[in-house]
């Protein structure tokens, strides 16, 4: 049931809400690209859902030309989000838990949005248009950047707010020993960031048997410098829309998902 646009271009307008940057274009959903450059602002430092709210309706706002003032968007949260409410804030101001994100984007927006965890909407891209496309299953995909996120699929279908990123691994959060940001902080070689991922992604497929690992972030484009080094019995992959798969799944959502 994807839907058409107002202005009749059937592009969907999707906006990735990270911890520096909220980035948005429109997106050519036949494609799985964007059918625009994308707009980039700064996150506020002090990462309130309003101020925050203030900005996306801003990058909203950069786009009316393509996608009209009231057709759908996607927005995605570094949260879990429960039909809506954002429940938690690990690398986000800590007043997101419990805030009515969806209320407060449709407010602020003024036309219908579908929110969504950040990991669950770069997932969905990858499914639909990367590295999943045509893959039937257990795919399981981590984004690899400030935190860890999770989108696990079977045949195609999301199992939404896995959060493994918080896993327990070596006595601590995955995520603080094995995230992108760890291994930059720590300066790491990618020979010592591979043992702590190699850990991490036995761990996971010892739980979750997977057919496919999907590794995604900005990282993944250097990925033959450290999945080579990854002994597991799953197929891994990098994911192919990297940085870009957020703001497309989350567009792909907003036209496919009951608003
Ligand atoms: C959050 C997840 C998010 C991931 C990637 C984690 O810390 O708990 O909700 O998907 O970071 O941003």
């Amino acid at each position: 049931m994807a839907r058409v646009s107002a202005t009749g271009k059937g592009l969907v307008l999707g906006i990735d809400i990270g911890g520096s940057g909220i980035k948005g274009a429109p997106v050519d959903l036949q494609k799985g690209v964007f059918a625009r450059e994308r707009i980039r602002i700064e996150t506020p430092k002090k990462s309130t859902p309003q101020a925050v709210a203030e900005i996306v309706a801003e990058v909203a706002a950069g786009f009316v030309d393509e996608v009209g003032d009231d057709s759908p968007v996607g927005v995605t949260v570094p949260a879990v989000v429960h039909h809506g409410v954002t429940k938690s804030a690990a690398n986000i101001d800590d007043s997101w838990i419990d805030a009515d994100a969806d209320a407060l984007f449709t407010r602020v927006l003024g036309r219908p949005v579908v929110v969504m965890n950040d990991a669950d909407a770069a997932g969905q891209a990858e499914m639909h248009f990367g590295a999943g496309r045509d893959r039937d299953g257990v795919v399981l995909m981590t984004t690899l950047g400030t935190g860890i996120g999770s989108a696990l699929f079977l045949d195609g279908q999301l199992l939404p707010n896995t959060e493994l990123g918080h896993l327990e691994l070596d006595g601590k959060e995955a995520e603080h020993r094995a995230a992108s940001s760890v291994r930059e902080d720590k300066d790491l070689s990618w020979k010592e960031w591979a043992k702590r991922l190699q850990r991490y992604y036995r761990h996971l497929e010892d739980l979750f048997w997977p057919d496919l690992f999907i590794v995604g972030g900005g990282v993944s484009k250097e990925a033959d410098e450290f999945l080579p080094l990854l002994d597991l019995r799953t197929e891994i992959v990098p994911a192919q829309l990297r940085n870009d798969a957020g703001i497309i799944g989350a567009a792909w959502a907003a036209s496919h998902q009951k608003i």
